[in-house]
């Protein structure tokens, strides 16, 4: 069993000082006031971040490329090079109210397997490859997951490319930013077919902390639906015009969120209903608002309850729009998807040869493996984090957590590679 020996050979040498300090020190770029990260996609904050991730991976010797989309990959040659290579990590951006672990922490992790590995001296037949893809959360540029859609479907890339923040800047104009930052940085084409994708991530929910247990086994990720909700009245003076003259965005929208709660209303509590941006405009305390602009994202197990309640949305916005016009315009549309087979098995006999207490869950949050998973075996490792708070400058998780979904994963890795 020369493989078995060799992995459990390179998950000792997985360091969680080291593992630790890299998340410390990561989590000065874009760091808060409050302790949390502001790194959004391709954001100078998010930039620096690379630019320490590119210097670390090229102290250890990893060679580093970046495709069109942003995605940023650091290569640990395997003996067999015309082999497709197994494909780890995770985003480096952040929610505006981020915290210091989701995201980076598939990132380190992957990283850290790749050293422990290296240490371990163990040459494995297909290279591992640690991926940082871009625009996982969505917050700048919607849609979320952006690099790794385009990574597995490179005809998205156009449509993709045209899409602005709320600036008015463009992801192709952002792109060009990044690649002027990296010069040094060979390019790599759009896409290919891995042999595999592992991703490790904090939990981002309260179950692993709850029932004690060190990693989950993740079964899939529910599906999601994502909209923009513009609604369109007339700007107006708020000492002269009469209420029954105005076309007051504000109120307007105000009854749709109203009518959209009682829509998404679920005894059950598996429905995720979220209005997290409402832009008012001007914003101006006496002008009668003339312009509302609110989010809806919009998530479920079950694909035919987002088709039917989903469908709903525009006709209720309509239905409490008053003399306001309302635009509604699905800005992304995920379905449920399911991991089986060859990488959750891996990572369930890494977790039983390490000892470590583990469960199999779902997630309630997206991730890049969402994407990959239409391409190539697939399978997420979930690790506690504190509370199960996520997207908030509080998230937190403990070091020997971390350290021991980066020893799951150095095993899983060399595993895959070794096929
Ligand atoms: C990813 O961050 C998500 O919102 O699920
Ligand atoms: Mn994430
Ligand atoms: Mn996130």
């Amino acid at each position: 069993m020369l493989e078995v020996a060799a992995t459990g050979k390179a998950q000792a040498l997985v360091d969680r000082a080291r593992l630790w300090a890299r998340h410390a020190e990561m989590a000065r770029f874009g760091a808060t006031p409050l302790g949390g990260v502001n790194r959004q996609a391709l954001t100078a904050e998010e930039i620096d971040g690379r630019r320490c991730l590119i210097g670390w991976a090229r102290e250890l010797g990893f060679a580093v490329s970046m495709d069109d989309m942003g995605n940023l990959f650091i290569r640990r040659p395997g003996s067999d090079d015309s082999l497709p290579p197994v494909l780890t990590g995770s985003h480096i951006d952040t929610q505006p109210s981020g915290g210091r672990f989701d995201g980076i922490y598939g990132i380190l992790a992957g990283l850290e397997a790749l050293q422990a590995i290296d240490a371990a001296g163990i040459a494995t037949r297909r290279a591992i490859e640690v991926v940082t893809w871009m625009n996982e959360e969505g917050s700048r540029f919607s849609p979320g997951c952006m690099g790794s859609l385009a990574f597995a479907d490179p005809a998205r890339t156009s449509d993709l490319s045209a899409i602005q923040d709320l600036e008015g800047v463009t992801v192709a104009d952002a792109l060009a930013g990044l690649r002027l930052a990296f010069p040094d940085v060979p390019a790599r084409k759009l896409g290919f077919v891995p042999a595999a994708f592992v991703e490790a991530h904090i939990e981002q929910g309260p179950r692993l902390e709850k029932e004690r247990k060190t990693i989950g086994v993740v079964t899939g990720i529910q599906g999601t639906r994502r909209f923009v909700v513009e609604v369109r009245g007339e700007n107006a003076h708020a000492g002269t015009t009469p209420r029954r003259r105005r076309k007051d965005a504000l109120l307007a929208a105000l009854r749709i969120v109203a009518g959209l709660e009682k829509l998404m209303r679920d005894p059950e509590d598996v429905v995720r209903f979220t209005i997290g941006r409402f832009i008012v405009s001007p914003g101006a305390p006496s002008v009668v608002p003339g312009h509302v602009l609110f989010s809806i994202d919009f998530r479920h197990p079950d694909d035919a309850v987002l088709e039917m309640r989903g469908d709903q949305v525009e006709p209720v916005c309509r239905k409490h729009a008053g003399k306001c016009d309302v635009v509604v315009k699905q800005t992304s549309r995920t379905r449920p998807i399911e991991f089986a087979g060859l990488v959750p098995e891996t990572i369930e006999r890494a977790t039983e040869r390490l000892g470590l207490p583990h469960i199999h869950m779902p997630s309630g949050a997206g991730h890049d493996a969402q994407n990959l998973v239409k391409i190539c075996p697939t399978g997420m490792i979930f690790v506690p984090c504190e509370r199960g708070i996520s997207h908030n400058e509080a998230e937190n998780a403990k070091p020997s957590d971390l350290a021991a979904g980066a020893r799951v994963l150095a095993e899983t890795l060399v595993d895959l590679a070794t096929r």
